[in-house]
């Protein structure tokens, strides 16, 4: 189990390099499935997920090349219709194969997946929309068994927003007999990233970034050549570790107009920021105002960023009110952010944060990627040393982490 020391007290400073977007690379991978041709793909970040990613995608028959940065697949020669429980087990990102493959083969066995630490996260939703299409659906032995001769258009109402379930059935409906209309859909931008890959392929999507999508099936999607937008997470997790630090950064290749709530905060936490195109400059004099948060569907305050800004508030002058909407359980970095020094109070899905003058480094363990973002933070500005218990979980969403902090000033280091 590999670990990361880090000793605080230091203002992060100088320029990092965003990298491509985890969320927008997964199911544009899965895109790959739709069509006998290669897509080939460029700024895909080097991470775990991604890895495993391919490794699924070539166990299917997709073939798969990497070379720094770029990613080419083509399934032309797909024989294996499946995402095992071993593969979906570890990343629930898996699931994202089941609409591409029913919607070209007209067959899928996709792993339900299991509970998670940030909650029991179902995909009731993405089998709903299916169904709604025509597809016949069993469970059995803890795999969902999907059937079609062909998906039909349908009007799909999704009861919560959900991102890979718009994604999924998104993909399905590009190669379905006749129109799909999802309501209520998710209009996060790695959707519209997913949409204007899928356009690209011969997709006829309309809507992507509202709440109602509109696809019209065709039959059949060619190979295209996408770029992978920048990561809006991994830019808000740098800028709230600038701010917490009282730093002074500039984030390049970014995009600062996917990320208002995110920049809004971290104003009235007292940053003075500045954008232009793709790069984004924020400062931080001295400590940090604490900010009410409450997490919702883009484009309101993202929910993988609450665990970030918790770590701000841990040391921000006041008190600050956070209220997580999404998941049930995202907040198991808060008895190690108490570990620290912390003075953090939960009351179901609402947490009461009182800022203190300074954390203390101690031990400290990760449960999940946004959680281990948070407990990094917390340990560059904590006083002595921190050292992060199973980091394998940062690895998952965060490319070269140590080497992007370092190179802003951190002193932080991987214990093999
Ligand atoms: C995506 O997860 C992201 N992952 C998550 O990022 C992100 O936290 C989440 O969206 C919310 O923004 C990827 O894009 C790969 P949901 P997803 O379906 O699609 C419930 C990270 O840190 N729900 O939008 O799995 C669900 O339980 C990861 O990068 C159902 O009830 O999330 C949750 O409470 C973590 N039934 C809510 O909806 C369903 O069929 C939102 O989930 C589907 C979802």
């Amino acid at each position: 189990m590999q670990k990361l020391a880090i000793q605080g007290g230091v203002p992060l400073r100088g320029e990092v390099r965003i990298s491509g977007a985890k969320n927008a690379a997964l199911p544009i991978m899965c895109a790959s499935l739709l069509t006998a041709d290669a897509l080939s793909l460029g700024n895909v970040p080097e991470l775990h997920d991604v890895v495993t990613m391919r490794k699924l995608l070539q166990q299917m028959g997709v073939m798969a090349t990497l070379e720094a940065g770029a990613v080419t697949l083509c399934g032309a020669q797909v024989d294996k219709l499946e995402a095992p429980y071993e593969m979906v087990k570890t990343m629930r990102a898996a699931v994202l194969v089941l609409g591409p493959l029913v919607a070209r083969f007209g067959e899928a066995f996709v792993s339900l997946p299991g509970g998670c630490a940030i909650g029991s996260r179902p995909v009731d939703l993405h089998i709903k929309g299916l169904q709604a299409m025509g597809a016949e659906i069993h469970i059995e032995h803890g795999y969902i068994h999907a059937k079609a001769s062909r998906l039909k258009g349908a009007r799909i109402f999704f009861d919560i927003v959900s991102v890979t379930g718009t994604e999924n059935l998104m993909m399905a409906a590009t190669l379905a007999d006749g129109v799909t209309v999802l309501e209520n859909a998710a209009r996060e931008p790695e959707v519209v990233d997913l949409a204007n890959c899928l356009r690209a392929m011969g997709a006829k999507i309309s809507g992507d970034g509202t709440d109602t999508i509109t696809i019209a099936g065709v039959d059949r999607l060619h190979g295209a050549e996408h770029r992978i937008m920048p990561d809006r997470i991994e830019s808000g997790t740098f800028l709230v570790a600038a701010a917490a630090s009282g730093g002074n950064i500039t984030l390049t290749g970014g995009r600062a107009d996917i990320l208002d709530t995110v920049l809004e905060k971290l104003l009235e936490a007292g940053a003075h920021i500045r954008t232009d195109g793709t790069s984004i400059h924020l400062e931080m004099a001295g400590r940090p105002k604490a900010v009410n948060l409450r997490t919702a569907p883009y484009p309101a305050f993202p929910t993988d960023m609450q665990a970030q800004f918790m770590a701000l508030n841990a040391v921000a002058d006041g008190s600050a009110m956070v209220v997580e909407t999404i998941f049930e359980n995202r907040f198991m970095h808060v008895q190690e952010l108490r570990r620290l020094g912390a003075l953090i109070d939960v009351e179901g899905n609402t947490c009461m944060v009182r800022g203190v003058q300074q954390l203390e480094g101690a031990a400290v363990m990760a449960t999940d990627l946004r959680a281990s973002a948070c407990l990094v933070i917390a340990g560059l500005v904590a006083q002595g040393e921190t050292v992060i218990d199973r980091i394998y979980h940062l690895d998952r969403g965060y490319e070269h982490i140590e080497a992007k902090l370092s190179q802003l000033g951190a002193n932080i280091r991987r214990l093999k």
